[in-house]
């Protein structure tokens, strides 16, 4: 993916020429005719090892009737996993129509979009026989009340990484208002190290970087870490204090 991706254009760009490079791969072909996402060689296309492995600490198993939250979903299949698999509601949050379409076209999942009642700069791109819902927007515009309602759990996955280093405080802000004294926050947090040889995004997050961004409001401890050729990603708990 592009180092040099920022802005909410830039993306949208970026996952309108995955759309179509999804849809002519399908075109010609009937047995075909969708991305399905599962690409077994493709990393990227499967759902979160650490995700499944430490899913009972996020939704331990008598919680698993809960409204969970994914910012800056793009079209992860850690979202059809949850919903499929762990059967629990998920609400994303992604600010391209094209990175949404593709989620629910590439899955086979029928969907209807409706303006957000409580914010006119959002969409919701609803399922209509499953229990997901992704709202289109700004995630700094974001707010529970747009969501209807605070979240259980929140699955926060190569997003933290790509924000622009002066947007991560009202990041966690954004973040620490779709949230009660309840909710369990995990984050999958990369730490490039020496392998980081570029200058922008995506950033390093460092120990005192979670300190800095969350130490005030935040109790957080690292769950979890694996190496691979990408770097260090490291699983983080949270919740406020
Ligand atoms: C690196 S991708 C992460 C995708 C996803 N979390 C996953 O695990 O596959 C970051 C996503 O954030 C979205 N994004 C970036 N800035 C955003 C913003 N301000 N509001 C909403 N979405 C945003 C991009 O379109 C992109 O899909």
């Amino acid at each position: 993916m592009d180092e040099q991706i920022l802005t909410i254009d830039q993306w949208n760009d970026w996952w309108k020429r995955d759309f179509n490079k999804s849809r002519e791969k399908g075109s010609g072909d009937a047995e075909k005719s969708q991305d399905c996402g599962c690409d077994d060689d493709n990393p990227f296309t499967q759902p979160s090892a650490m995700l499944k492995k430490h899913i009972d600490t996020l939704l331990p198993l008598k919680d698993r009737r809960k409204r969970i939250f994914f910012p800056l979903c793009g079209k992860s299949p850690d979202m059809k996993w949850m919903l499929e698999d762990v059967g629990v509601e998920i609400v994303g949050l992604e600010c391209s129509e094209h990175a949404i379409r593709g989620f629910y076209e590439g899955n086979g999942i029928d969907y209807e979009v409706i303006d957000a009642p409580n914010n006119p700069n959002f969409r919701i791109f609803k399922s209509k026989n499953s229990s997901i819902s992704i709202f289109q927007g700004d995630f700094f515009q974001f707010s529970a009340k747009v969501a209807g309602g605070t979240f259980d759990a929140i699955w926060d996955s190569a997003s933290l990484n790509t924000i622009d280093l002066q947007l991560r405080k009202p990041y966690v802000e954004v973040m620490s208002r779709l949230m009660t004294k309840d909710t369990k926050y995990m984050l999958s947090a990369m730490f490039f190290g020496e392998l980081r040889t570029w200058k922008d995004n995506p950033f390093d997050i460092s120990d005192s970087d979670m300190q800095e961004m969350f130490g005030e409001r935040f109790e957080w401890s690292k769950l979890d870490e694996d190496k691979s050729e990408w770097g260090l990603e490291r699983i983080f708990l949270l919740s406020l204090k």
